[in-house]
């Protein structure tokens, strides 16, 4: 999504709600759960973005966006939609983007989710079933122009590759243990969402840089903080706040130093 990306994540944090509460070391290091666990499902929810698009309590609209070409993108009400799913359909949805009904999830980043691990898309998903229905009256449904739906249907939209999983992905059955590989899972499945499927950026007309260059001008301390608070390495805020708020909302509560330390590892090594 990278044209929408900008403003998309203004959008998001508006309506982020609260961060939940600071992870226990046992729910972030637990190992091997053959069930998925809601408390650790709404740390990596948190984390990835679900509770942002969706909004806190998942109503839906926490994304909901209006783009230059008139396509309109809302963020569904989770706590109704995941009715039309069972596990496996939730499986389906985040790693290729197949939907209840076959229809695309425009405006998901399915690019991330296909990295998710398997654990992590239980955890996610218990979470998600746990969730006490709210109902959301006033929500609006997506709609794409007609200039959109054309462009899809000929195979010329230009961002149709951004949102879709890499053919042949592989996710990992738990969370990877290494310093490294952990690292690349984590900046994967967190950060691509405004810094580009490959963390390389979106381009020079997006707001959100390259990860591989920015991270040069942090030191580990530098980039625990900005992490923790949203302070950037040279002092202060974010050029546009997003980062900032980005990590505040998602990073600060969620993520363990030991995640911390592992993403700045693999950034490093890049
Ligand atoms: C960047 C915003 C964004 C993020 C992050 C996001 N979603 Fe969505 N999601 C959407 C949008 C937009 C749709 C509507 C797609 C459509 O139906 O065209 C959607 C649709 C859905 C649906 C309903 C699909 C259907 O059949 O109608 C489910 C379920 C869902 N998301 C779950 C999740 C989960 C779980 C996560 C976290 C792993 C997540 N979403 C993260 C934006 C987002
Ligand atoms: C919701 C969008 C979004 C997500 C997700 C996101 N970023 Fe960013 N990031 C931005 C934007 C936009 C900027 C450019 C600065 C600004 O305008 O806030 C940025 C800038 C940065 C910078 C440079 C800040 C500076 O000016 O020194 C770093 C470092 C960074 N991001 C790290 C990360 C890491 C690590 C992750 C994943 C854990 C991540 N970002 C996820 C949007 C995002």
């Amino acid at each position: 999504m990278r044209a929408l990306c900008p403003i998309l994540a203004c959008v998001l944090l508006a309506a982020c709600g609260k961060a939940p509460a600071p992870v226990t070391t046992e729910t972030a290091t637990g190992t091997a759960a053959a069930e998925g666990d809601p408390v650790e499902g709404l740390r990596v929810a948190t984390r990835v973005g679900c509770n942002g698009c969706h909004a806190a309590d998942g109503r839906g609209g926490g994304m909901d966006f209006t783009s230059p070409a008139g396509d309109r993108i809302v963020a569904p009400n989770l706590t109704e939609r995941r009715e039309r799913y069972d596990d496996a359909g939730l499986v389906a949805l985040l790693r290729e983007g197949r939907t209840h009904d076959g229809h695309r999830a425009f405006g998901m980043p399915i690019y991330m989710f296909q990295h998710l691990s398997d654990q992590e898309v239980r955890d996610i998903t218990a979470w998600l079933r746990g969730l006490p229905s709210v109902a959301n009256p006033g929500l609006a449904a997506s709609t794409l122009s007609a200039a959109t739906l054309k462009q899809i249907q000929d195979g010329t939209f230009p961002y149709d590759q951004d949102d879709r999983p890499d053919p042949g992905n592989r996710p990992p059955a738990m969370r990877p243990a290494g310093m490294l590989a952990l690292g690349r899972h984590i900046a994967l499945t967190s950060c691509g969402e405004c810094h580009g499927r490959t963390l390389e950026g979106w381009g020079a007309d997006d707001p959100a840089p390259s990860l591989v260059m920015v991270n040069k001008a942090y030191t580990p301390e530098k980039f625990a903080r900005l992490m923790r608070t949203g302070e950037v390495a040279a002092g202060g805020t974010s050029k546009t706040g997003f980062m900032s708020e980005t990590a505040r909302r998602r990073y600060a509560h969620t993520l363990t130093d030991e995640e911390i330390s592992a993403l700045k590892h693999y950034l490093d090594s890049r």
